[in-house]
């Protein structure tokens, strides 16, 4: 087999995975499954990253397309114009070949003569993008039209288009020295930490290590647990903030991490592994089952939009709609109104998410201390993403 030939063929297969994984319905959360091939990987996060602007062309040209089929031509203008692993050529030709075998000769003559057709008009990436100039601005800032217009009307359309500029790159990665937990940690690139990874694998041991985003250390930070302390982390899976509070806890006093997906448990027990300490469960945070005024503190970083890490997470795009934002703001309210009385009187409530809708960060706090007087917002701070770090909001209520 010739490398070409190779290259088709793994392309191929992620077409195949590629079509199955976006054909299923949006759903929060519901993203590329961590055991997916590189392939597949950097086609999902290509395609989610662009994927607005791609619509939108497709939907120039085209009357109706079913989902199968804007899904195939999708794949390959993110292989044509932003992965270029494949000749053009050959893209076309896998893509008229699992039109014709899922939908007839009929599909795939259209898919040839749609494809054929806008590459004659932009050969490459950058003649793709002068196509765009003439779509409305939330395409051109590849944002959903609903998150383009909140983003606008709170801080401006020039702030707006430079984050969306900012949003299009891939996240860094960030090494953090386990222990390490004072001062933010300094961020690596993508290769960096590539490189780091392939040259220093005897000096990476993940239990010296642990690869996270910087402005998820925020709300640790500003919970400050001490060692003795009954410290609850209520929405802790995957364990990111649960580790880094195991950390300044010192295997000392208490630290009960619960979540309420089952499924997520996992992988907190496995980041929490010799955490003698560790008290890891099930629990709905909006009706927990421990005792009243029980903890010095407690963590909710409770489900959000995830606005703050869309380079991380590009389907977040895909996912938001304001319903789904009122619907986040519902359970983010009960989880508080179910916690508050576990904490008790002197400790503290720190209430985070990745976030930068002030919905769900400073106006949630808001509402909480109007209904709660018994507690006293003490700090409260917003991140938004930056070059080195992602977006995230945290606050710190102290109950009187
Ligand atoms: C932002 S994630 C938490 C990330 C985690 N703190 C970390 O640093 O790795 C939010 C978590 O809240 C959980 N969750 C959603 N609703 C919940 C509820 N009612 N009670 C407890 N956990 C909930 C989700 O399953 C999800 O794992």
């Amino acid at each position: 087999m010739t490398t070409a030939d190779t290259k088709s063929t793994g392309a191929e297969l992620a077409l195949r995975e590629f079509v199955k994984l976006a054909s299923q319905p949006p759903a929060p959360g519901a993203g590329i499954p961590e055991d997916a091939s590189p392939l597949l990987k950097n086609l999902w996060f290509s395609w989610n990253r662009q994927r607005i602007g791609f619509q939108w062309l497709l939907q120039q040209r085209c009357k109706k397309l079913r989902p199968r089929t804007e899904f195939l031509l999708e794949w390959a203008m993110t292989e044509c114009y932003l992965l270029t692993g494949l000749p053009q050529h050959a893209c076309v030709d896998l893509a008229v070949e699992y039109a014709k075998s899922h939908g007839g000769k009929e599909e795939a003559g259209f898919v040839n003569a749609v494809l054929r057709k806008l590459l004659r008009e932009a050969p490459d990436a950058t003649a793709l993008s002068a196509l765009l100039k003439d779509a409305p601005i939330a395409v051109q800032c590849q944002l959903p039209q609903a998150l383009y217009e909140r983003w606008k009307k709170s801080h401006g359309a020039q702030w707006t288009r430079e984050l969306a500029e900012l949003l299009q790159a891939p996240a860094t990665v960030t090494a953090r020295k386990r222990g390490s937990l004072t001062a933010l940690p300094a961020p690596l690139n993508f290769e960096d930490a590539q490189k780091f990874l392939q040259e220093s694998p005897a000096e990476f041991n993940p239990q010296e290590f642990y690869l996270q985003d910087a402005s998820t250390l925020l709300a640790p930070a500003l919970l400050n647990p001490m060692p003795g302390e009954t410290i609850a982390d209520l929405c802790a899976a995957p364990g990111g903030k649960s580790v880094a509070i195991a950390e300044r806890l010192q295997n000392q006093g208490r630290l009960i991490a619960t979540d309420s997906a089952e499924g997520r448990l996992p992988r907190l027990r496995e980041n929490l592994a010799g955490c003698a300490i560790a008290e890891i469960g099930v629990q709905d945070a909006a009706h927990p089952t421990l005792p009243k005024e029980s903890l010095d503190g407690v963590l909710l970083d409770v489900p959000c939009s995830n606005t703050g890490v869309i380079r991380r997470r590009p389907d977040v795009r895909r996912n938001f709609s304001i319903q789904h934002l009122q619907k986040l703001m519902e359970i983010q309210q009960e989880i508080l109104e179910g916690t508050a009385p576990l904490v008790k009187h002197g400790g503290r409530l720190v209430y985070s998410t990745c976030s930068i809708e002030d919905d769900e960060n400073i106006t949630q706090v808001k509402a909480f201390l109007q209904k709660h007087p018994e507690f006293t917002l003490e700090d409260a701070q917003q991140l938004y993403p930056t070059s080195t770090h992602d977006g995230a909001f945290a606050a710190r209520l102290r109950r009187n």
